[in-house]
């Protein structure tokens, strides 16, 4: 069923999607600058969650949020199940289309947006989501639009940004998030404002614990969480009931 969005978050899509237009050509190399490549081994993680799933040919797997189709070209390496990316900004899915194409993966990349995704309900056996939920205007909204789109018993994973738990790591962290990422971020893609909103996005979105209390209230049993590199990252999933 549709849902009503109010002025702020449709003004707040359209400025993260034409942020993401901006900074599409440099995303990619950003990413991996920016991580010192932690970025991959992150996204392989989504992958060992969803093993048993991706064994299956008979399943089917949809990449939300899916960018320049790293994690869907990932999840789709070697799978036997169908991976489908999706994302609302046209220039990433071009380049998710081009790097798909020239490894000869065949990944259909459907552009949506998450908040109100042209699927019909109970069609996906997992859905993935890799720093895209922090991006929606509404987390929980956003949740059950997930929680839509998966049938009974399916797996959502979801990869974002969190809250690291280690105090004199975290004050560092924050301090190469706020202060060293906007420079470089700004002098590669020509563009500091994507760059300070993202650790300013960072820092509005649940941590840890909270946002398992979020995916559990949108409808997900079973809903655990692991952090990666210290709690900078971290990987909750979750059984639709
Ligand atoms: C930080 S990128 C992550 C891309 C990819 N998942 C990855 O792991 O690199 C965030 C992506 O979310 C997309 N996005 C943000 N809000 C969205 C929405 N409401 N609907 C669909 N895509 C959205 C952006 O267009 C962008 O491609």
């Amino acid at each position: 069923m549709p849902q009503e969005h109010t002025a702020n978050e449709v003004a707040h899509a359209a400025a993260v999607r034409s942020m993401f237009s901006g900074i599409a050509p440099r995303y990619d190399l950003l990413n991996h600058l920016l991580s010192g490549n932690i970025d991959k081994r992150w996204r392989r993680r989504v992958k060992t969650h969803l093993a048993a799933i991706l064994s299956d040919p008979n399943a089917i797997v949809l990449d939300v949020a899916c960018g320049t189709g790293d994690l869907s070209i990932e999840l789709q390496l070697a799978a036997k199940a169908r991976v489908v990316g999706t994302d609302f900004c046209r220039p990433m899915l071009t380049r998710a289309r081009a790097k798909a194409d020239a490894l000869s993966i065949a990944i259909p990349y459907v552009e949506a947006d998450a908040m109100q995704l042209s699927f019909p309900d109970e069609t996906f056996d997992a859905a993935t989501i890799a720093f895209g939920l922090r991006n929606l205007a509404n987390f929980g909204e956003g949740l059950l639009e997930l929680r839509r789109i998966l049938k009974p018993g399916g797996t959502l994973v979801v990869l974002e940004f969190s809250s690291p738990s280690i105090p004199g790591f975290r004050s560092l962290f924050n301090f190469y998030f706020a202060r060293v990422l906007p420079r470089i971020g700004g002098l590669v893609s020509g563009s500091r404002g994507a760059y300070e909103y993202l650790p300013d996005s960072v820092s509005k979105f649940p941590d840890q614990e909270r946002l398992a209390e979020m995916i559990r209230s949108a409808g997900f049993d079973d809903v655990g969480y692991q952090d990666l590199t210290g709690g900078v990252a971290a990987i909750h999933s979750g059984t639709r009931t």
